[in-house]
């Protein structure tokens, strides 16, 4: 058995009792912490911790390999409950586009957008779209990414849906960290569906859903339900009929105006609800009544330039709210949890321990990872970051541009790349 002890931790960051599943409203402002600390692995797993003060009874010290985190920081890794990693080329001229005046709807009208990358996708072979995803999941591993969930969406045929389904599969196989798998064939009405889009959603529940069961390539379900993509009685349609082959639901809901997702997520109990620029009252109180868990996407926002989410307000009125990165090569290209939790704090007015809170325990409730991951818990998983050294918890978000990160954890090992 290999064993582990990090010593003399400034503060370790997010303890917390087994049976905490997700934190919400006020519960959000606090983030239980130890100073000066010690924290024991064995194997894979975190076994306890505890004050310098009150040093761990080890009664056998071989193997043992101490580590002295003298000035830093330990928390666990984050969880990012949602990305489109997955995809082909990138899309750096229509930001340009943007940047020039057209708006994210205005670019996907001519052909842009969704159906642009689908297009680049469906032409390009699994092992290059594999080797380019693998390359991004490093580079977000090293920036204290420890969960992750993947998206199809950018093949919006059966054969290109499936293809990228299985690409995910085989970054879950050869990864270290847990991967999710989401099915978004409804993602974007192929161009080729424009004038019939029944025909799309047909194919998605007769031929796509059964096809993608068989083979076990997804875990949820999710819908872009939104203006000129998806309604929400599509939504729901759609969204039951994953369910019917046991895929839990997500929403891509209310990110470019008041359109529904929310409340159809709810409905069919999704497991959460994302983006969320646009959500009012009605959202808010429904959500209160559900274990669907607010994800909010900095990074989308603040690329394409959308209002802010009422973040805080969500938090006001009693919710849970998770955090995740979007990375994907339309609206949100990166997916370093570091910059979202930092656009969340400067931005949004979150503070440094709800941003923490939503994007370790509460991401991990969102992929259905919370009982072994986003806290620092004995019995859970030992993925956790030592920092390099800093001042305190809330340098993190305020020195925004850094790298303030030293070590990634994953299973109990030292991150060393793929
Ligand atoms: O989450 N909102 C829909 N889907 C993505 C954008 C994907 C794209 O532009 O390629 C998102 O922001
Ligand atoms: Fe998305």
């Amino acid at each position: 058995m290999h064993k582990i002890l990090i010593k003399n931790i400034q503060e370790l960051v997010q303890i917390r009792e087994y049976n905490v599943k997700n934190v919400k409203g006020n519960e959000m402002n606090n983030i239980p912490t130890l100073k000066n600390a010690w924290l024991a692995i064995e194997d894979e797993t975190i076994v306890s911790y505890g004050t310098m003060d009150n040093w761990p009874g080890i009664s056998d010290w071989s193997n043992l390999e101490v580590i002295d985190a003298e000035g830093r920081i330990v928390l666990p890794t984050y969880c990012d409950s949602h990305t489109h990693i997955v995809y082909a080329g990138n899309r750096e001229s229509e930001f340009v586009d943007r940047i020039n005046g057209l708006s994210y709807e205005e670019i996907a009208a001519k052909g842009g957008g969704i159906n642009n990358s689908a297009k680049k996708l469906q032409h390009s072979h699994e092992d290059d779209l594999y080797q380019a995803a693998i390359t991004r999941i490093d580079e977000v591993i090293r920036q204290g990414t420890g969960a992750i969930e993947i998206k199809s969406g950018y093949g919006l045929s059966l054969e290109a849906e499936l293809k990228m389904l299985r690409v995910i599969k085989r970054i879950k196989e050869n990864i270290p960290i847990p991967v999710k798998a989401t099915f978004l064939g409804a993602h974007a009405i192929p161009l080729e569906y424009k004038n019939n889009r029944r025909a799309y959603i047909d194919l998605i529940i007769d031929e796509m859903l059964p096809a993608i069961a068989e083979e076990k390539l997804a875990d949820y379900c999710d819908v872009f339900c939104e203006n000129n993509y998806f309604t929400p009685d599509e939504t729901i349609e759609i969204l039951l009929a994953g369910q019917n082959y046991g895929l839990i639901s997500k929403v891509h809901a209310e990110q470019m105006s008041n359109y529904g997702g929310v409340l159809a997520g709810v409905k069919v109990n999704a497991i959460s609800v994302d983006h969320l620029e646009y959500v009012a009252e009605k959202e808010i109180e429904a959500l209160k009544h559900s274990d669907t868990m607010p994800v909010i996407l900095p990074g989308a926002a603040f690329f394409l330039g959308l209002p802010y989410p009422p973040a805080k307000k969500m938090i006001e009125a009693g919710l849970p709210l998770a955090i995740a990165s979007d990375y994907n090569p339309g609206s949100s290209p990166s997916g370093n949890m570091n910059l979202m939790n930092a656009i969340a704090c400067i931005q949004y007015g979150l503070s440094p321990e709800q941003v923490i809170n939503a994007s370790t325990l509460n991401t991990a409730y969102a992929m259905g990872l919370s009982d072994n991951y986003g806290s620092i818990t004995p019995g859970k998983k030992a993925n956790f970051i030592i920092t390099k050294e800093i001042s305190s918890l809330a340098f993190m978000p305020y020195a925004f541009g850094s790298n303030l990160i030293d070590k990634v954890f994953i299973h109990g090992k030292e991150y060393k790349g793929i």
